[in-house]
């Protein structure tokens, strides 16, 4: 086995994952414009399945009434039957790969240019956003996921309590502790509905990269706070904040991907590959100085089988995550196992994908050939398209 490391597996709580790659949480655009299921979404993630992924994260699936179109939603038990189906597809698909969901609450936006923050809530409403996780969570308990992703990373209500802009006075804004506080509360409530034989993990910011945001100073000892509360893993990704959005066109609400800190979060060619896995490393540590063997994960423009299998042999993180890369060639780990690097289509890291929202269309990768909504399969260089890298931009 040439990738001993990566194709290890790795249990948590009595749920075994066969090897060390996550697909990490990606938005697709497929769901139906009030957020169900729909037959594409549940091919897009039966056809990574498929590839061999130890583990899949589904999309952010919204907790609250969103007027967001065609993003996934588990804000009513309407939602359920759709997310029964799409568990048994992708199980039909791969049995081995675990599926997990991503729960999470947005801050609300308008096109006037307004934006929701964290000091816009009454302290008597903070209990609600509780209740409202814990209601998903049970929901995805009846779905029948394997394992729960709490988003406290990138532009929403959590990350956002958890960051350095965080001002409020009523105890949960200010110094770290208390900026804690909310986003602690969800995880201990949502730990007691799932209970102790249930893999609960959460999705942090190593750095916000933005002036008034966190940096690895804060999230090393926000990674030690949930590792010590029992988080099954901590995935650490990075930016795609509000703070420094550029501002938006007249009529369009602002765009927490426009600035650096939006840039940073799904780095872009001119990134070198593993651009974030300082960020693992850093909380990794602080974890493992204080105690805790908590797996961390850690995403961001790796594409090479070697590159992977060496983060972990350095012990830099625990597991990988894929993305794009995985969106790109969904037969990444496959292909990885039986050595057949060559054949791998590579993510260019053009970011079609992520800007599809912005061109109105559903998520898909450059590389394919046109048209398709998913990899063909099988998929090869020689089938690929180049991607868009944009050569001004280089
Ligand atoms: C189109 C798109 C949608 C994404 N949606 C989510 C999401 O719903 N939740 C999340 O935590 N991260 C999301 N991400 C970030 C990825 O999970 C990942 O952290 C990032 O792309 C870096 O990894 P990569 O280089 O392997 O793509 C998204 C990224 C892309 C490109």
């Amino acid at each position: 086995m040439k990738y001993p490391k990566l194709f290890e597996p790795v249990t948590m709580r009595g749920v075994t994952f066969a090897n060390r790659i996550q697909r990490t949480s990606m938005v697709s655009g497929l769901a139906t414009e009030d957020g169900q299921v729909t037959e594409d979404l549940k091919r897009r993630y039966q056809r990574e399945a498929k590839g061999g992924v130890g583990a899949i994260v589904v999309e952010a699936a919204v907790i609250i009434p969103s007027k967001s179109p065609y993003n996934l939603r588990i804000s009513s038990d309407d939602y359920v039957p759709g997310l029964v189906d799409l568990v048994k597809a992708i199980r039909e698909a791969n049995k081995e790969t675990r599926i997990g969901v991503q729960i999470m609450q947005h801050l609300k936006l308008s096109r006037s240019g307004w934006r929701q923050r964290v000091e816009d809530f009454k302290t008597e409403e903070l209990s609600k956003i509780v209740e409202d996780h814990v209601a998903a969570a049970k929901r995805a308990l009846t779905a029948g996921f394997d394992f729960i992703e709490l988003h406290m990373a990138h532009a929403y209500v959590l990350s956002s309590f958890l960051s350095r802009v965080n001002k409020r006075t009523d105890g949960y804004g200010g110094s770290l502790q208390n900026r804690m506080k909310l986003p602690v509360e969800v995880y201990l409530a949502v730990r007691r509905l799932v209970g102790e034989d249930f893999p609960l993990g959460v999705r942090i910011n190593g750095e916000d990269f933005h002036v008034s945001g966190n940096t690895l100073a804060q999230s090393s000892k926000i990674g030690v706070k949930f590792a010590e509360l029992g988080a099954d893993y901590i995935s650490v990704s990075a930016g795609s904040r509000f703070e420094d959005a550029l501002t938006p066109p007249e009529g369009s609400p602002p765009d927490p991907m426009s600035g650096y800190s939006g840039h940073r979060m799904s780095p872009w060619f001119w990134w070198p590959d593993g651009v974030h896995v300082y960020l693992a490393e850093g909380v990794r540590d602080a974890v493992r100085a204080a105690g805790f063997a908590t797996p961390i994960i850690t995403a961001g423009k790796i594409r090479e089988p070697q590159h992977a299998e060496k983060i972990l042999e350095q012990e830099k993180a625990d597991i990988i995550g894929l993305c794009r890369a995985l969106l790109a060639d969904p037969d990444w780990p496959v292909k990885a196992k039986e050595g057949r690097e060559k054949d791998l289509v590579r993510c260019v890291a053009c970011n079609w994908c992520l800007e599809a929202d912005s061109r109105y269309e559903k998520v898909c990768c450059a590389r394919w050939p046109e048209g398709m909504l998913n990899s063909p399969e099988p998929f090869s260089p020689s089938m690929a398209r180049p991607g868009q890298i944009k050569k001004e931009y280089n």
